[in-house]
C-alpha cells in the first residue's frame, strides 16, 4: 500500500462526517498525526463548490470541537487537504469527475470511506471499480449497521467482497476506539494479577452497561425498523464481550486477534424460544424527565407513532459455552433516555467460601469496574479493615483506582480519531472481521426469531429511570443486582 492516501468520504457532508470524522481528521492534523494522509475528498449528493464547502466545514468544526482546541493554523493546513465533489450514487458519470480529481493527485493510495445508506455500499464499490480507481493500494472503510440480519449483512459484504479483498475492507465498530476497550488488552494479558484469576473459578458473572441519556428523535425511520437490539447489541456489546471473554492471542496480530473474539461469538449460547423468555427484557421509554428536562414517549415522537415492536432498551442474559466461561452469566442491558450516560463493565468475582468477617457476605465481593464513559477509568473494589476501637473486625470497602487521571486527560481521543488513523495506516485490529460480523447477526436473528414466535412483549419504563423493573427482576432471579 502507498505511504500516503487520498481520503474519499461518501456522505461527506452527513451527521456522521459533520459530527465526527471531519473533526477527528482535524485532530489528527493538530497532534501532528496526519502525514500519511494527503487530501480529503467529501462527496455528497448536492452540488457545491469546494469553497463553499470548507466554509460549512470550517463553521461546523467550531461547532463541533472543544474551544481550546481551535488553532488558525492548523485550520489553514487543514482546510487545503479539503475538497468536494458531487457524487450521486448510482451515477456513472459522477464517478468520471471523481475519478479525474483523484488521478490528478500525486498519490495511488486511496481509502474510501463509506458513511451512507448500506444499501448503496454495493452499488459505490461497484461504481469506484468501473470508473478504474480501485487499485492495489484501494482500502474500504464501512460504516455501521452493516445489514439488518444474517441475509441482508451477507448481502453487502458479498457485494464489497467483488471490489475489495477482505484485507482492504475495515468495518468500523467505533466502540472499538475507546481506549478503555483497548486497555482491556493491556489490563488482562500484561497484569499477573488479573490474568490467572480471569475464568470461572474466580469470576461469577459480568456485567456490561451501555446507558444513554439522549433518545431517538431525528433517528427517522432508521431506528424503527431497528431497534436497540441490533442498533448496540450486535455490534458494540458483543464487541466488548469479545474482548473481555477472549482467550489470550497468540500475538498482538490483527488476524490472532480477531481469530481469538471469532471464537467467543462462535461459543455465545443461542438464545430461542426456550430460553427467551428468562433470557431477555424489552422496554419501550414512556415520557418522563432526563436530566431535569422533560421529555415525551417514544410512541409520542412523530417518526415513531406506528413503531410499536420497537424496542429502546434491552437486557440480556448470554452465556458462554467454553471451558474458561462455562457456568458464568454474561449480563447485558442498554437503552435510550435512562438515567445517566455511562457505559461500563463490571467483572464480580465469587465470595470467598468461608468467611472470617461479621460482615454480611455479599459486602465483601471483589469488582474490577471498567468505565468506558463519560470518564475512562478503572478500578478495583476491594475491603479492609473499618478503623476504630470495636470489638468486631468490621471490614469496609475500598476502591483502588488504576488509571491516572492527570495523563488520561491529557491524551484524550476521540474513537474516530483512532480509527481513521488505524484506517490510514492500514492496521485492522480495531475493526470488524466479516465472519464475526456474521456471526453476531445468526447469534442476534435467533433473538427477534425467538422474540417473534412467543410474542414478546415490550415493558414501559419512564424515560430517566434505568429501564423496565422486569430487567431488574432478570438479574435478581440469580441473586445479583446490576451495579449501580
Ligand atoms: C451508535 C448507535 O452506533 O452508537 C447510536 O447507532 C448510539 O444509537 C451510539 O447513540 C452510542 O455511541 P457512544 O459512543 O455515544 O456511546
Amino acid at each position: 500500500m502507498s505511504e500516503i492516501v487520498d481520503l474519499v468520504i461518501f456522505g461527506g457532508t452527513g451527521d456522521l462526517s459533520t459530527r465526527k470524522l471531519l473533526p477527528a481528521l482535524y485532530q489528527l492534523q493538530r497532534h501532528n498525526l496526519a502525514n500519511r494522509l494527503n487530501r480529503i475528498i467529501a462527496t455528497g449528493r448536492g452540488e457545491m463548490e469546494t469553497e463553499a464547502f470548507r466554509r460549512e466545514a470550517r463553521a461546523n468544526l467550531e461547532k463541533y470541537l472543544p474551544h481550546e482546541n481551535w488553532d488558525e493554523s492548523v485550520w489553514e493546513a487543514f482546510r487545503e487537504r479539503l475538497e468536494y465533489v458531487k457524487v450521486d450514487a448510482d451515477k456513472a458519470d459522477d464517478y468520471q469527475q471523481l475519478a479525474q480529481l483523484l488521478t490528478a493527485g500525486n498519490t495511488s493510495g486511496r481509502l474510501y470511506y463509506l458513511a451512507t445508506l448500506p444499501s448503496l455500499y454495493g452499488e459505490i464499490c461497484q461504481q469506484l471499480q468501473d470508473a478504474g480507481v480501485v487499485n492495489d493500494d484501494s482500502r474500504v472503510v464501512l460504516e455501521k449497521p452493516l445489514g439488518h440480519d444474517l441475509q441482508s449483512c451477507r448481502a453487502i459484504n458479498q457485494q464489497v467482497g467483488r471490489v475489495f479483498d477482505e484485507e482492504a475492507t475495515f468495518r468500523i465498530d467505533h466502540y472499538l476506539g475507546k481506549e478503555t476497550v483497548q486497555n482491556l488488552l493491556a489490563l488482562r494479558f500484561g497484569n499477573q494479577l488479573f490474568h490467572p484469576m480471569w475464568n470461572n473459578t474466580f469470576i461469577s458473572s459480568v456485567q456490561i452497561t451501555v446507558a444513554e441519556e439522549i433518545g431517538v428523535a431525528g433517528r427517522g425511520s432508521y431506528y424503527a425498523d431497528t431497534g436497540a437490539l441490533r442498533d448496540m447489541v450486535q455490534n458494540h456489546l458483543l464487541q466488548v464481550l469479545s474482548l473481555v471473554a477472549m482467550e489470550p492471542p497468540a500475538t498482538l496480530k490483527a488476524t490472532d486477534i480477531r481469530d481469538e473474539k471469532m471464537k467467543v461469538l462462535r461459543c455465545l449460547e443461542p438464545i430461542t424460544a426456550d430460553n427467551v423468555k428468562e433470557c431477555t427484557v424489552r422496554g419501550r421509554y414512556t415520557a418522563g424527565a432526563v436530566a431535569g428536562k422533560a421529555v415525551k414517549g417514544f410512541l409520542e415522537e412523530d417518526a415513531f407513532h406506528d413503531a410499536d415492536n420497537t424496542e429502546t432498551f434491552v437486557a440480556l442474559k448470554a452465556s458462554i459455552n467454553n471451558w474458561r466461561w462455562a457456568g458464568v452469566p454474561f449480563y447485558l442491558r442498554t437503552g435510550k433516555r435512562l438515567s445517566r450516560r455511562y457505559s461500563e463493565i463490571v467483572i464480580e468475582y465469587r465470595q470467598q467460601s468461608f468467611s472470617l468477617f461479621a460482615n454480611d457476605p455479599q459486602e465483601l465481593t471483589n469488582k474490577l469496574v471498567i468505565h468506558l464513559q463519560p470518564e475512562e477509568s478503572i478500578s478495583l473494589h476491594t475491603v479492609n479493615k473499618k478503623p476504630g476501637l470495636t470489638n468486631k473486625l468490621r471490614l469496609q470497602p475500598v476502591e483502588l483506582h488504576l488509571t491516572d487521571e492527570s495523563q488520561n486527560r491529557q491524551d484524550s481521543y476521540d474513537a474516530y480519531e483512532r480509527l481513521l488513523l488505524d484506517a490510514i495506516h492500514g492496521d485492522q485490529t480495531l475493526f470488524m472481521r466479516r465472519d464475526e460480523v456474521e456471526t453476531a447477526w445468526r447469534w442476534i436473528d435467533s433473538i427477534i426469531e425467538a422474540w417473534d414466535e412467543n410474542g414478546t412483549a415490550i415493558k414501559s419504563y419512564n424515560a430517566g429511570t434505568m429501564g423496565p423493573n422486569a430487567a431488574t427482576a432478570l438479574i435478581a432471579v440469580d441473586g445479583r443486582s446490576w451495579h449501580e
